[in-house]
């Protein structure tokens, strides 16, 4: 399973592309907001991050970047799409799955400009995008776990789904927010969770470890170690 970071802040990026070795970043109008740059900006710092790292190209380092979320035109929405696209090789078309994100999203896969389908909730808003060949759909996660509702099946059945037909549409599991979650998800067989650095980081912490290393500190203390 692939880790994705959720995030736009370049030092998020940065540390997580070097300490846990992300195989991607998503973003949304939110994480651009809270990065406190100008949305071009914040293109412009993931631009010279992947020359940097020698990560160029959606292939070795996808980028998922969200259109205007007030778009709602098809011909606005493959514009706004092909513009973002031509700024960097690595950067996927983030598109709500709407009616009009459906169309453009073929549409956008279609000219070669690879999309993420977004804002998905439920297993029958995950076909379309895949029957359409866009790279990836992102079921969110942890908004309905917020609301009360279990994702494991949600997911389950979307990896079904795909299986069944043979869709190669990559499943990122969205707005993951626990180590819990990361498990139900690749239970599942999703290919891909996407997260916040914290939640890497909480991920791999257990208070035993912890525990354990004091134990064994204790002993090494006491063994004749030279
Ligand atoms: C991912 O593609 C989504 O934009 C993201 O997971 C939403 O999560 P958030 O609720 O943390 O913004």
């Amino acid at each position: 399973m692939k880790y994705f970071l959720d995030s736009a802040k370049i030092d998020e990026i940065r540390e997580a592309y070097e300490t846990f070795g992300i195989d991607g970043v998503t973003t949304n109008p939110n994480h651009i907001m809270n990065s406190g740059k100008p949305f071009k900006a914040v293109l412009q710092d993931m631009i010279e991050f992947v020359k940097e790292k020698g990560i160029e190209g959606y292939e070795k380092f996808p980028i998922s970047v969200e259109i205007n979320p007030y778009l709602d035109d098809v011909d606005e929405m493959v514009a706004m799409g092909t513009e973002i696209a031509g700024m960097c090789s690595n950067f996927v078309i983030k598109i709500p799955c709407t009616q009009s994100g459906i169309v453009a999203a073929r549409i956008l896969e279609q000219k070669g400009i690879r999309t993420n389908v977004t804002l998905v909730f439920s297993p029958s808003q995950a076909i379309l995008p895949a029957k359409n060949g866009s790279l990836f759909v992102s079921p969110f996660i942890g908004w309905k776990e917020s609301s009360g509702e279990d994702c494991q099946q949600y997911i389950q059945d979307i990896v079904d789904i795909y299986a069944n037909y043979g869709y190669e549409t990559e499943i990122i599991c969205a707005a993951v927010r626990n180590g819990k979650q990361f498990v139900d998800c690749a239970v599942a067989g999703a290919d891909i969770v996407t997260a916040g650095l914290q939640v890497f980081k909480d991920s791999i912490y257990h208070p035993f470890t912890d525990y354990g290393m004091k134990r064994f500190q204790g002993a090494w203390d006491k063994t004749i170690t030279d």
